[in-house]
């Protein structure tokens, strides 16, 4: 297989907050990597934008470090680095003074420029700020784009603010709301799974599919950023944004198209078709102390916390595809493996004809997101050797890695990929403004309804599956939780 990289067009990208931790760690060491694979055009230019003062040598120097720290140089040399740097420019930008916007303006004066994109990678509370100081000077017109990423909102309301300050200086159009999983490589291949195949589409329903279950498990605590996590919660740091992905890509209907306004019209009704959740429905843990490693609320720094480090519930979409088959989601920190996965587990058989097999046998579609991304299909076989027609379940299994070779392991990583998608100005894979709201109306009611019952997240073992209840939220309905493994033997 040939790998194809298509160059975007050229393009002007300025990073406000270009110093800050996510430019270093994500945004600076993925354009150098898709420098490096021909994907940008030698004369595009990145432009960090920050408070503090530094000239282009300084940035240069600082993208070269973060570069050399955070990945991005496989396959380049000195000569690459210093094409790519030449690219890099600074500028010190005052977000909420008139410092700097004059110089700003000024070089954004390039001619024959055609793409101009500008990313936001601030506080929330400045997004106001740099949209219209854009427009007042100029900088951003109306086929500029804008790249905010989450947290978008704290609620409904606050979400609500964000769209609107933003619509105040930027069309819909123009908005490209990051969510890295949608950036991931299997999270697209859900579309290709589900919309490429004769096979799966005609037996994903209520008829034959039994529950489905998502599990996002990390292995890390919530230390470094515990101020940020506490305000936050698995819910609306996880659940609120990439779990309601997931569950959308997996439960929407097809789109006429590969469209961004096809598919996302299709996501916003299954979140608007999703029930609202029940105090039953729904367990919170908070990771205890053990194997040497702080607990969450001394990771917290907040020994009365209430915020949960992990979250499982069980969920409803009231539509004719769906209606009653549950939705079990789960997401924390802290657990056994860092593993993600999508189950589809179908129905039982109506009825078998092999007397002398009293097992119960299943077919799981499972969809790994990472480590090891692929798909595992569980499909029931007779036992091999004599002894009559015992059957026996097992895993067809397709690592993307070993199926494709050393063309799965050049793909770009989310963040890549989404940027580039900016430049192309193809908005499929970012949250439209109702999406993000529609999430946020139906996690709300959710949390307020904890809060009003002062409930307390249970504790659970670090490095286990999460807490006992939430064993029971599954066992309750006679079905069991698939087992968080990091690799598939
Ligand atoms: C972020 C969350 O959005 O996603 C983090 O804020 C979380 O808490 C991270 O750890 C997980 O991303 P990934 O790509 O490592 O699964």
């Amino acid at each position: 297989m040939v790998s194809r990289v298509i160059p975007v067009e050229d393009f002007d990208l300025v990073i406000f907050g270009g110093t800050g931790d996510l430019a270093r760690r994500k945004i600076l060491p993925g354009l150098y990597r898709r420098f490096l694979a021909g994907q940008m055009p030698d004369s595009s230019r990145i432009i960090g934008a920050a408070r503090s003062e530094m000239d282009d040598a300084g940035f240069r120097d600082m993208v070269a470090e973060a570069i050399a720290e955070f990945g991005g140089d496989e396959g380049g040399d000195a000569a690459c680095l210093k094409r790519f740097l030449d690219r890099v420019h600074y500028v010190p930008v005052d977000a909420r003074g008139e410092d700097g916007w004059a110089e700003l303006a000024k070089l954004m004066t390039r001619k024959g420029c055609e793409v101009r994109a500008f990313y936001f990678s601030v506080a929330p509370g400045l997004f106001g700020d740099l949209a219209e100081r854009l427009r007042l000077h100029k900088i951003a017109d109306r086929d500029s784009r804008i790249v905010v990423e989450k947290p978008f909102g704290h609620d409904l309301a606050t979400a609500r603010d964000l769209n609107a300050t933003l619509a105040a200086h930027f069309a819909e159009d123009q908005i490209y709301r990051i969510d890295h999983y949608l950036g991931k490589e299997t999270v697209q291949n859900l579309m290709a799974i589900r919309f490429g195949n004769v096979l799966f589409e005609p037996l994903w329903n209520a008829h034959y599919v039994d529950h489905i279950q998502i599990t996002v498990a990390e292995t890390v605590g919530v230390a470094g950023r515990g101020s940020y996590y506490d305000q936050s919660g698995a819910m609306r740091d996880m659940v609120q944004n990439h779990l309601m992905q997931l569950l959308c890509l997996i439960a929407m209907e097809p789109p006429s198209m590969f469209d961004a306004d096809a598919v996302r019209d299709e996501k916003l009704k299954v979140i608007r078709a999703l029930q609202p959740i029940a105090s039953d429905q729904l367990v919170r843990g908070q990771y205890a102390a053990g194997d040497g490693q702080p607990s969450y609320r001394d990771d917290a720094e907040n020994p009365d916390s209430r915020t949960e480090s992990y979250i499982a519930l069980k969920a409803h979409i009231a539509n004719w595809r769906w209606a009653g088959v549950p939705f079990y989601l789960r997401t924390g920190k802290r657990l056994k493996a860092r593993a993600s996965e999508i189950a589809v587990v179908f129905k039982d058989l109506g009825h078998s004809i092999f007397p002398e097999d009293e097992s119960r046998h299943r077919n799981i579609l499972s969809i790994r997101l990472q480590p090891n991304e692929g798909i595992d299909l569980q499909v029931t076989i007779k036992e091999p050797g004599p002894g009559g027609m015992r059957l026996v379940d097992v895993p067809l299994d397709m690592t993307f890695a070993d199926a494709l070779g050393p063309e799965a392991e050049g793909v770009p990583d989310a963040y890549e990929r989404l940027i580039m998608d900016v430049i192309r100005g193809n908005q499929t894979l970012f949250m439209r403004g109702d999406e993000v709201e529609a999430a946020w109306a139906w996690t709300d009611p959710i949390i307020e309804g904890w809060e009003a019952r002062g409930d307390r997240p249970v504790a659970y073992e670090p490095g286990s599956s999460g807490p006992e209840d939430a064993l029971m939220l599954l066992h309750r309905d006679r079905r069991r939780w698939r087992d968080i493994k990091t690799e598939v033997a």
